[in-house]
Order: structure tokens, then C-alpha cells, then sequence
């Protein structure tokens, strides 16, 4: 969240968010501003998994308070840093809770614009794959975000540049975590009302709590969806680098089928181990859609698109069907990718179908000599 570079060129983890077209075509109202005018019933559903609405309110923290949950913010609590602020592990002795405390660097409008529009969406949404705000402090000029403590951190740690001491994520292990995100994304989409365009996914977004279960975090881009007769709402381009549906850079237009975009970037860097961007990467391969799209056309090199750290440990139909789901999330044509149930759908078979590398060992990419000609065929992608 939070931190705006205007230049579109660098993508340092810190110059990961960008605008790329600093003139809407046309004016609309912020999130904050219409967040705060829907009176129910046209508020944001809350609507939880039984349906109903639950407006649960946030808390609000003494900033003395927070400081002693981190121990002054000392540097041994910190759990990682982002564009928005550093975050630590914190304990409130009040409710005897482990929590995740966001400090937001002190970043002006902007920044409290997405920490106003973080508190009401996350105030609003509530759904077992996202992540609960447990309150907030607004204390002077200090701004932060108390948040449930996620254990195992965000799904970019367990895929990129892992430490030693974690475990290479299995095949079923990221079909579940695709799975719970997408449903996480399908609340957004079809069951909050208006919906919510996300604009932020990305694996560094994605928590993880015990046994890997996925939950979205990070709600201060996101977006009333259009209503009515719009197809779209336009905004400022606001997003990270490599997960930005190419209408949407280009136009500023912001529909449901972005996130489709973004969510299929994420999905193929689950499959494939490879970073959106990877700037130590040859040119050719250090944008991941790019990368893929040419492979996508033929059947006999997916298998060169799994993630080598699997260690040729997965299904070959469940590959196959995870790089459908996502060769047509990333097509150029918003119209042409999915609607989120859809993917859900799918996602939800993969991951109940439980892989076991003993009983089902993969001979898969040693096969390709006598793979039938029928196998040439790739996804039906359109450029
Ligand atoms: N609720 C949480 N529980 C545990 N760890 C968290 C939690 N929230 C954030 N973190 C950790 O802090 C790191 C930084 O998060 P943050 O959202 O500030 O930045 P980011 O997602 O990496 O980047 P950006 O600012 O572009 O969204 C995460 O990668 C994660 O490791
Ligand atoms: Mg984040």
C-alpha cells in the first residue's frame, strides 16, 4: 500500500507501486468518499459465508499502546516492510493477542487516503480469505493498522529467494493456497455489494496462516466497482509493476477482469516459481506474461513451465489445467479472461484432487518423445 513512485521506469522493492496516468478521463468520487456516503442496505455487504451482514467494527488504539505491544517498534518485532511502512509483531496484553502492527511512513494525503480506505473496507468485508483488521490508531500524525498475526507470513516469502530454513511449498499446498485466494477475490467480485475491485494482488499480499491457509491483505487501492449500466470506473493507474491488466495501464478504465489479470500473474508464479518481474533475468524472460504466453501455444513444453524446486513432484493433467486457468486469466482482452466463480470452480477442483508423488510418481517430462501428436495443441489463447 501507500507508496507512490511517478515514475514507471525502476522496480526496486520499494519503487514497486506506480501511476502511469496521472489524468483520469473523468473525475470519480474516491473510494473514501463513497465508501462514507452508501447508507445500508446499499452499503458494502459484509456479507460473511452464511450470507449475512456483520458489520464488525474496528477498534481503536492509543499509539502508547502499540508502542508497547512492538516494544517501541524495536527492530528484533519487525516482520517485513513494504511501500506503505514497516510492519512488526506485536502482543496486546488487553486481549492477550498476537497481532501485526503497520506503521504508515508519513506519506501525506495519499497516505491517508489509503489508510481511511483500508479501515472502512476492511470494517466492512469480512471473509474467511481475508485478512482481519483488528483495529487502528490515529493518534496526531501517527497512522497504524492492527492487524490478526498471520504465522507464516506472505506467500512471496514461501516462493521467491526462500531462507533455508522453509520448506519448498508442495503441489497441493499451492492449489489450496490459489484456491483460497480466488475465493478471497470472489467475495470481492460477486458477493460484496458494490463489488470491490481489488487493484493489489500480488504474492507479497497474500498472508498465510496456519496450514497455509491464504488470505488477501492490503485494501487501501481498492475500488468501488462500477454500478449500473458502467462497465468500468476510471481512476488514476495505480498497482505493482507485472501484475497490471494491460487495458488498465494503458487506459486507466478499472474493471473486475483487471484483478482476473493480476490473479493470473499469481496463480503462474505459483505454478512456475518465477518472480511477475525478475529484472536478473535475460530480457526475454524477465517479464513472466511475456515468458509464458509463446509456451502456452504448445502442450509439449509445459512441463518446462513447473516450478523446478517441485522437482517434477506434480500431476501432469493438474498442471496442465492450472496453466489453462491461467494462460486465459492473463489474455490481453479483458473480456476474454474469466469471471472469478469460474476460476474458483476450477482452482477448488485442483485443489481437492490431492496429489501423491509416491503413489502417482511424474514420468511426465521425460515423456515428451512419445507424446502423440494430438499433445502439440496448446491453450487456445488469444493475443
Ligand atoms: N498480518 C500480518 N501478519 C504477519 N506478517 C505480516 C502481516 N502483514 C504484513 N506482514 C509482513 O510484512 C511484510 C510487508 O507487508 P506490506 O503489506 O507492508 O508490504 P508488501 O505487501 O510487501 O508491499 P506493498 O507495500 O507494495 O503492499 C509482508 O511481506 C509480510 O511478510
Ligand atoms: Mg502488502
Amino acid at each position: 500500500m501507500g507508496w507512490i513512485s511517478c515514475s514507471c521506469t525502476g522496480f526496486s522493492k520499494k519503487k514497486k507501486k506506480m501511476i502511469m496516468n496521472q489524468n483520469p478521463p473523468e473525475r470519480v468520487k474516491s473510494t473514501s468518499e463513497r465508501l462514507m456516503k452508501i447508507d445500508s442496505p446499499q452499503r458494502v455487504k459484509a456479507a460473511s459465508e452464511n450470507g449475512k451482514s456483520d458489520n464488525i467494527a474496528a477498534q481503536t488504539f492509543a499509539f502508547r499502546e502499540l508502542a508497547a505491544a512492538s516494544k517501541n517498534f524495536r527492530a528484533e518485532c519487525l516482520l517485513g516492510e513494504g511501500g506503505f511502512g514497516k510492519v512488526y509483531k506485536g502482543y496486546l496484553e488487553s486481549t492477550n493477542q498476537v497481532v501485526a502492527i503497520k506503521q504508515l511512513n508519513r506519506n501525506g494525503l495519499q497516505g491517508n487516503r489509503e489508510f481511511l480506505v483500508e479501515v472502512l473496507m476492511l470494517s466492512l468485508l469480512h471473509h474467511p480469505n481475508l485478512v482481519k483488521l483488528i483495529g487502528y490508531c490515529a493518534d496526531g500524525d501517527q497512522r497504524l493498522l492492527v492487524y490478526e498475526y498471520m504465522p507464516l507470513g506472505s506467500l512471496d516469502d514461501h516462493l521467491h529467494d526462500i531462507s533455508p530454513d522453509k520448506k519448498v511449498l508442495d503441489w497441493n499446498t499451492r492449489m489450496k493456497i490459489a484456491a483460497g485466494a480466488a475465493k478471497g477475490l470472489e467475495y470481492l467480485h460477486d458477493k460484496a455489494s458494490p463489488p470491490v475491485i481489488y487493484r493489489d494482488l500480488k504474492c507479497s499480499n497474500i498472508l498465510l496462516g496456519k496450514g497455509y491457509h491464504p488470505k488477501l491483505s492490503d485494501f487501501g487501492l481498492a475500488k468501488l466497482g462500477p454500478v449500473g449500466e458502467n462497465s468500468h470506473v476510471s481512476t488514476r493507474v495505480m498497482g505493482t509493476y507485472g501484475y497490471c491488466a494491460p487495458e488498465y495501464a494503458m487506459t486507466g478504465q478499472l474493471t473486475l477482469k483487471s484483478d482476473v489479470y493480476s490473479f493470473g500473474v499469481v496463480l503462474l508464479e505459483i505454478i512456475t516459481g518465477r518472480k511477475a518481474i525478475d529484472e536478473s533475468k535475460s530480457k526475454a524472460e524477465q517479464n513472466l506474461v511475456a515468458w509464458a504466453r509463446p509456451l502456452f501455444k504448445d502442450r509439449r513444453k509445459f512441463t518446462r513451465m513447473a516450478d523446478p524446486m517441485l522437482q517434477d513432484q506434480y500431476p501432469r493433467r493438474g498442471l496442465f489445467q492450472a496453466l489453462a486457468v491461467a494462460a486465459m486469466c492473463v489474455q490481453e482482452q479483458p473480456n476474454m479472461r474469466p469471471g472469478i466463480a469460474d476460476v474458483v470452480t476450477a482452482l477448488s477442483y485442483l485443489a481437492s484432487q490431492k496429489y501423491d508423488p509416491i503413489a502417482q510418481p511424474n514420468q511426465s517430462s521425460r515423456a515428451a518423445p512419445g507424446t502423440p501428436p494430438r499433445a502439440k495443441r496448446g491453450i487456445g489463447v488469444q493475443r
